[in-house]
């Protein structure tokens, strides 16, 4: 059984419908792509799943239990964490306090310190800036807060929304390695990507959606050898 199973699920911004009744599964410890153009309806997607907007119609189930209508706080404590597009970081406060934002449902304090070292080891560019305030780093590594804010709250799903989005190319690699040893520790990941060609390949399963639908689903491989996502999505 998946750890994550959507039904039919619908999203409207008021009149307008963002997402029109999708079906997506993510089993535990996969890592699955959601790829498609501007708009198609992703971000919209991630957020409902996240507890962030509430679905319109459909329903979504995670971890046995029907989730639909849960607020984002419980879903937190249920072990689903969003890094949102555009990161979302605390530009004033310091990467460490922002690291700390995201563990503000625990209470084990010890063992919030062993993850925070966890992530400086995933990270030892935000050891070295652990006091500097989180709006005056660069791109990718604010991009690297938000990841580790999220991984402070032990997620076991965690979902992605344009984490390479306006990084430079080594950065964007380095991005993906981390995602990679994110996803070999076992936890779940649905990401989300404009860069289909490194999302497909760091993925075993891919979706495409375009204006809403999912239009595609298949092995990330064969999508990545598909001649229509060559030509739409790979710039072939
Ligand atoms: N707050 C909002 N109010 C109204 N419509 C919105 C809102 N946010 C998004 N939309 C609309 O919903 C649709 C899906 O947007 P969404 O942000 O989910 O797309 P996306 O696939 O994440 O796109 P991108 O690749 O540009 O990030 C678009 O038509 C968008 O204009
Ligand atoms: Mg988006």
């Amino acid at each position: 059984m998946s750890l994550l199973e959507v039904r039919n699920l619908k999203v409207a911004y008021g009149g307008i419908v963002a997402v029109r009744g999708i079906d997506l599964e993510v089993a535990a410890g996969e890592l699955v792509a959601l790829i498609g153009a501007n708009g198609a309806g992703k971000t919209t997607t991630l957020k409902a799943l996240a507890g962030v907007l509430r679905p319109s119609g459909g329903s979504v189930h995670y971890d046995g239990a029907s989730i639909t209508h849960d607020p984002s706080h419980r879903l937190v404590q249920r072990g689903i964490a969003l890094v949102p597009e555009g990161r979302g970081v605390f530009a004033r406060l310091t990467v460490e306090e922002n690291l700390g934002m995201g563990a503000y449902i625990r209470d084990d304090r010890h063992e919030v310190r062993a993850d925070l070292d966890r992530i400086y080891a995933l990270f030892p560019r935000l050891k070295e800036r652990r006091a500097q305030t989180a709006g005056t780093l660069s791109g990718g590594e604010q991009q690297m807060v938000a990841i580790g804010r999220a991984l402070m709250s032990r997620p076991k799903l965690l979902l992605l929304d344009e984490p390479s989005m306006g990084l430079a190319p080594l950065m964007v690699q380095k991005i993906f390695e981390v995602i990679a040893s994110i996803s070999a520790q076992g936890v779940t990941i649905l990401l989300v990507e404009q860069n289909a060609r490194l999302a497909l390949q760091a993925a075993s399963r891919g979706y495409v959606m375009e204006s809403g639908a999912i239009t595609l689903t298949d092995a990330a491989s064969t999508l990545l050898a598909s001649e229509q996502v060559r030509q739409a999505y790979l710039g072939e």
